[in-house]
């Protein structure tokens, strides 16, 4: 009977995509061992102010009528150009010690999507990946093809040294000095990403990242795999991903999330929390933030911590690092 409840739910979900709820957003700044008293004085205010201040892009353009698309992207542009995060400035690094950067997003209305890796020289990754998914013809690209579309396109390059700060030079020294021993994929990863609802009930996620530290050139992550770090579909639930990318991959992350809901009726909080076992039964750490297609915003993780932040309609801005907040 609660089977049959939740497809009727679903069901209803899917054929009415501007239901009476609010705009929301979410978004996340990474997942990892992040512990009370390992920041260095004011960091940790410094995190959650430029976290509140990535949410208010994507809240005003939300409050004032616009679209979950261009709020995702205002959002995970922020984050990008933060040095707090790994996207961006502030990438994890490869073990070549360069810059290589991942990024998707998808329109859930249309489920447009696109997704960019290996980017090395285009400024916001994100905003290359949006370009192509507004000019298309294809949904991914790679490497210099990715940096040469964003150059046509008159996206800002930048040298690959723009990206690279000292604490993700020492993050990359220390790993390699450590060998095989300090290879610990809980230490190395993080993502920014940021999901959102609008005002005519349309979803959309976007997600960006420098991937692994001390990852082989050339490796891909979750993040531009549709699916797997990255998904939107009106009706059902719009997802970012955290963590360790291979897992997230192989457990086709958010679109089980999506699935779960739309296919199996359960709630996005229940469906986030059996995927995120899911990975961690895979070996797995990390974590999404959802938000479904009434506007409820959900985290799940298995990590000590994630910077997350959320705000919906009529409800106050919150900033969280720890899991027990
Ligand atoms: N989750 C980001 C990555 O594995 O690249």
């Amino acid at each position: 009977m609660g089977r049959l409840l939740g497809a009727l739910l679903a069901a209803w979900l899917m054929v009415t995509p501007a239901a009476a709820a609010g705009w929301a957003l979410a978004l996340h700044g990474g997942a990892g061992t992040l512990e009370r008293g390992g920041y260095a004085p004011g960091e940790e205010a410094a995190i959650r102010e430029a976290l509140a201040d990535a949410l208010e892009k994507g809240r005003a353009i939300l409050a004032s009528g616009g679209t979950a698309v261009d709020a995702v992207e205002a959002v995970v542009v922020a984050l990008e150009a933060s040095p707090h995060f790994n996207a961006g400035v502030g990438a994890a690094l490869t073990s070549a010690g360069t810059a290589e950067l991942d990024a998707a997003i998808m329109d859930g209305a249309t489920r447009r999507a696109a997704a960019v890796t290996g980017v090395m020289t285009t400024e916001s990754p994100i905003r290359l990946a949006r370009r192509l998914m507004e000019t298309g013809p294809h949904v991914f690209l790679a490497g210099p093809a990715a940096d040469g579309f964003a150059r046509a396109h008159g996206l800002a390059q930048v040298p690959n040294s723009h990206f690279i700060t000292p604490a993700r030079r020492r993050m990359l020294e220390e790993l390699q000095k450590g060998g095989a021993a300090a290879f610990d994929i809980r230490l190395r990863f993080g993502t920014v990403g940021a999901v959102a609802r609008d005002r005519a009930g349309n979803l959309a996620a976007a997600t960006s990242t420098g991937g692994l530290t001390g990852k082989a050139p050339g490796r891909i992550g979750d993040t531009p795999v549709i699916g797997a770090g990255t998904v939107a579909e009106n009706g059902a639930c719009a997802v970012s991903a955290t963590g360790s990318g291979e897992i997230f991959i192989r457990a086709r992350a958010a679109g089980q999330i999506c699935d779960r809901i739309r296919f199996g009726g359960q709630t996005a909080q229940a469906a986030a929390d059996a995927v995120i076992a899911d990975i961690g039964a895979l070996g797995g750490d990390g974590g999404v933030i959802v938000v479904d297609a009434l506007g409820q915003v959900s985290f799940a993780l298995n990590a000590p911590g994630m910077y997350r932040a959320a705000v919906t309609e009529g409800t106050a801005p919150v900033v969280k690092i720890f899991a027990d907040e």
